[in-house]
Formats: C-alpha cells, sequence, structure tokens
C-alpha cells in the first residue's frame, strides 16, 4: 500500500507513459485492493444487517447494499482492464505473479528504493490485517446471530397447521375494535369491508391477506391515482392504483422477483416478503411507513396496518410447496370436491359457471370471461391466495380456519371444472 500522493502520482506517471515498474502492487493497484476490500466489507456487513431485527427492513441499509453492489460490478472492470495495461506495459505476466507471488527482478537496487517510497502504511502486515479482519467478522457475525435469535421478536408458526386461537391479545382487541369503529356492519353487504369486536386471529389474519390481495378494494375506499414510488419506470403495463397493490410488488406466492414475477408483465425486480415471517406485527408495520412504500397513516390507518402485519408474520404459506411449475397442484382433488360441493358451490355453482368472475386487468386473460375454474388453472398461486384469504371486495369465503390442506385439495379440484 501506498500514500495517497503516490497513488496520484503513479496515475500522472501512467497518464503520460512514463509509469514505473513495481515489485508488489504498482501504487494504483494497492489502492484498488483496499477499496476492492472495503466495497465487499461494506456489502457484507449489511447483508448480515438485513437478516437482523434492528436493521430489517430499513431503507439505508437496503440502498447502501445495493450501491456498493453496483461500485463493486464498476471496480472489478477497472480492476482487470489495470492488470492488462500493466502486464502489456511492462511486458510481464501478472496473473501469473498473482499465483506464485513471483516477480523478476530488475536490479537490485528496486528492492530498497520501493521501501522508502512505501513509509507511511508500510508497517502493517499481512497477518496483521487478516487478524484485525477476523476479528471484526467474528465480532460482526456474533453480533448477526444474537440479533436474529432474538426471541421476543419472533413467533413460531407452523404454516400447515390452523391458527391456533389463543384468546384475544390486548393489542389484537385494540386493533379490532378500532377497525369495527370504521366499518361496522349494517347489512349483509358490509361483510366485505366491515369488521368484528374482538375478532379471532384467524378472521385478522386472513383480512390482512385480502389487504395484502388490494388493501383500497377490501376497504371499500378508492385507490391512490398516481403510480406508487418504487413502481419501476419501464414497467408501463401496469400503472396507477394498481402499482399500490402489495402484491403487485411482492407476489401471489410472497416471492417477488424471485418466484412467479420473475418474468412477465408483472416482473418488477422487487424483492419478496417471506422475511417477514414470524416477525412481530410493530417491526412489519415501521417498514409500511418507510420512504419506499409511503403508507402515511392518513393513506392506511394503523389497524389496517396492524392486519397486513399480522398476515405477513404468521399468514403466508409456501407456495412452491402445493404448486408446481407447470401450474399442476399438489393437492387431493377427490377430497377436495367433497369441500368444494358443500361450500363453494353455493355461490360458484356446481360447475364453477354460477359467477362470471370480473375480467380484471391482468394482461394473461386477454378479456376472455373467466370461471372459477379457469382462474384456478391460469393463475393457481392467485387462487391458492383467495381460498385461504378470501377475495377483497366480495362476499367470499375464507378457508383460514382450516388446515392449509383443505385449500390445497380444494383448488386442485377448482382446475378441474370447466374452463369456458
Ligand atoms: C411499488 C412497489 C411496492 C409495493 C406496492 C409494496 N412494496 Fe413492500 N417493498 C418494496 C420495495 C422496493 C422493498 C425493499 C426491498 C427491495 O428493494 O426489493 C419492499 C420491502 C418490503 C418488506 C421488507 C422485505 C424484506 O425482506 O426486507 C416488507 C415486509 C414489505 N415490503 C411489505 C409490503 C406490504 C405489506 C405491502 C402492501 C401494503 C407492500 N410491501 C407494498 C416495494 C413495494
Ligand atoms: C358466499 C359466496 C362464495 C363462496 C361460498 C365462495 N366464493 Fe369464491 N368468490 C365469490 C365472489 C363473489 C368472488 C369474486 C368474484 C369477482 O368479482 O371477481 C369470488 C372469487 C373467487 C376466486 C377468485 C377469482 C378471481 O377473480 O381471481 C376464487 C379462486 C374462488 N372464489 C374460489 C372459491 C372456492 C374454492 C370456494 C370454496 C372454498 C369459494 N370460492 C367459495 C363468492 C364465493
Amino acid at each position: 500500500m501506498r500514500n495517497p500522493f503516490a497513488v496520484l502520482r503513479y496515475l500522472r506517471d501512467l497518464a503520460n507513459g512514463r509509469d514505473k515498474r513495481h515489485l508488489g502492487h504498482n501504487p494504483a493497484g494497492g489502492a484498488m485492493i483496499v477499496a476492492l476490500l472495503v466495497v465487499l466489507a461494506v456489502i457484507s456487513v449489511t447483508g448480515v444487517m438485513q437478516l437482523t431485527n434492528r436493521f430489517f427492513g430499513v431503507v439505508w441499509v437496503e440502498d447502501l447494499h445495493h450501491y456498493a453492489a453496483n461500485v463493486l460490478l464498476v471496480m472489478i472492470p477497472l480492476h482487470v482492464l489495470g492488470v492488462v495495461i500493466s502486464s502489456a506495459l511492462h511486458r510481464e505476466n501478472l496473473l501469473g505473479s498473482m499465483i506464485t507471488g513471483r516477480k523478476a527482478l530488475d536490479a537490485p537496487e528496486t528492492v530498497t528504493s520501493e521501501l522508502r517510497e512505501a513509509r507511511i502504511f508500510d508497517r502493517i502486515r499481512t497477518s496483521e490485517g487478516v487478524l484485525v479482519l477476523l476479528v471484526a467478522m467474528g465480532v460482526a457475525g456474533a453480533w448477526g446471530v444474537l440479533e436474529t435469535g432474538r426471541r421476543e421478536v419472533h413467533v413460531v408458526v407452523d404454516e400447515k397447521q390452523p391458527i391456533v386461537e389463543s384468546g384475544p391479545s390486548p393489542e389484537a382487541t385494540e386493533m379490532s375494535r378500532t377497525a369495527q369503529e370504521r366499518a361496522p356492519q349494517k347489512d349483509r353487504l358490509d361483510y366485505v369491508a366491515s369488521a368484528p369486536l374482538n375478532a379471532s386471529r384467524a378472521w385478522l389474519i386472513s383480512s390482512g391477506g385480502r389487504l395484502y390481495d388490494n388493501w383500497f378494494v377490501a376497504l371499500g375506499v378508492k385507490g391512490p391515482v398516481t403510480t406508487h414510488v418504487s413502481w419501476p419506470r419501464d414497467n408501463t403495463i401496469i400503472s396507477g392504483d394498481q402499482t399500490w397493490c402489495c402484491k403487485s410488488c411482492h407476489g401471489w406466492d410472497y416471492l417477488g422477483r424471485e418466484g412467479q414475477y420473475r418474468t412477465g408483465p408483472s416482473a418488477t425486480g422487487i424483492n419478496g416478503v417471506q422475511r417477514a415471517k414470524g416477525r412481530t406485527p410493530e417491526m412489519l408495520m415501521g417498514i409500511l411507513g418507510n420512504s419506499k412504500h409511503g403508507f402515511t397513516d392518513e393513506i392506511m390507518p394503523v389497524d389496517v396496518k396492524y392486519r397486513l402485519a399480522l398476515f405477513l408474520s404468521q399468514g403466508q404459506h409456501t407456495a412452491r410447496s402445493y404448486i408446481q411449475p407447470d401450474n399442476t397442484v399438489k393437492g387431493n382433488a377427490v377430497q377436495g370436491q367433497a369441500i368444494y360441493e358443500n361450500v363453494c358451490a353455493a355461490c360458484h355453482g356446481f360447475d364453477g359457471k354460477a359467477l362470471k368472475l370480473g375480467v380484471s386487468s391482468d394482461p394473461l386473460y386477454n378479456g376472455v370471461p373467466q370461471f372459477v375454474g379457469s382462474k384456478a388453472a391460469a393463475n393457481p398461486t392467485d387462487g391458492l391466495h383467495k381460498i385461504r384469504n378470501g377475495h377483497p371486495g366480495a362476499i367470499m369465503v375464507s378457508l383460514r380456519a382450516f388446515p392449509m390442506e383443505h385449500a390445497a385439495n380444494v383448488l386442485a379440484y377448482v382446475q378441474t371444472l370447466p374452463q369456458q
């Protein structure tokens, strides 16, 4: 390592074609190594930080991680270019030296003159540097493990089991009272946007699932007219209020860009929300108000955020465990038929054609009328979410209170219903 002035001098000499050959790294190369290590450390530390409870979903950490990764992508080719130029100018095999650690001496005095130049930084020996780095990484790692494992910020969720009611917690009671005050049920149709007083946990979670799907339809209010700030500008197929739905950015399978929305008109490159599983609502409610989301308490009341958070924490299922890449469902259609005929057929009809489903703006359907059978076949991930949580803005049941496999079984049967 050389001091910064030596690096600048070297770069000037290089530009003039007067650069000297060096036995270790040349000054620019040494600076590049330090810069690479610093950027890598920033990426690693901010990466671990995002796994911890304290920094989960914190915007500056996410952004720093993101930009540092991009800076690294610029530095890598510069570094390779430097190696190529240096090798060509001095007609030597730098790549070989990197592997063997050897370079040919021009003359014995080069060693002493290089050491004289390297006064400031040459005291730090590699072994000491590595030791400091290892200790720092150990401390950061131990801290990360402790933070990630903090009990009070996690609940254990077994998604296969029905929700075990634990009786109303003071928090849940307060939240459902607020919801009920805002939207009391006066007649049957109010079921859509209304809330029970002292709601069961299963209801709070399924309601959160409908809000995840489309919160403004679920609440019976008008959605924002502008396009959401985090919506990627190059995706113009979807715009306006639809870009404010959690599912539009994070996906029906909760996996974002790593799941169903990897490609296609809904691809946004945004992460999923699976890491929210098991975290306490307070942590998750904060994320909704951050600058990436902009769900202020005016746009989205606190009790609504609470239900969403509860859904993210305790209501997400692993879609891939039930739906195969070719859209077939791992479920028992014979069992599913029994549920369908006794529950779903009351509204959808025995053949699934009693309700013509609104042709959504979803380009998947090309304006063709849809029935429950065709929707479940074309987009089973969406279907599974709706069967588990209900359909926002509609009088439709939710199977949230029953074991997960019931939902998968009924979905498998619904796929066999007439498509047209
Ligand atoms: C316009 C797109 C958009 C919408 C709509 C949106 N989000 Fe996000 N969300 C993001 C972005 C961007 C991030 C930051 C992670 C990333 O860069 O991928 C994020 C992160 C999150 C995280 C943290 C995930 C993690 O692992 O760090 C949670 C939880 C979350 N969102 C929940 C929600 C919920 C609930 C809603 C609906 C009320 C919602 N989001 C709506 C874009 C969106
Ligand atoms: C009380 C009546 C009712 C019952 C019972 C009912 N549904 Fe629905 N369902 C609806 C309504 C209303 C809609 C929304 C239709 C619309 O406007 O798109 C809907 C929508 C759906 C959708 C979403 C379609 C879409 O547009 O994406 C699926 C899937 C579905 N129902 C499956 C089922 C299954 C499976 C059952 C049985 C477990 C069931 N439904 C029970 C009334 C009902």
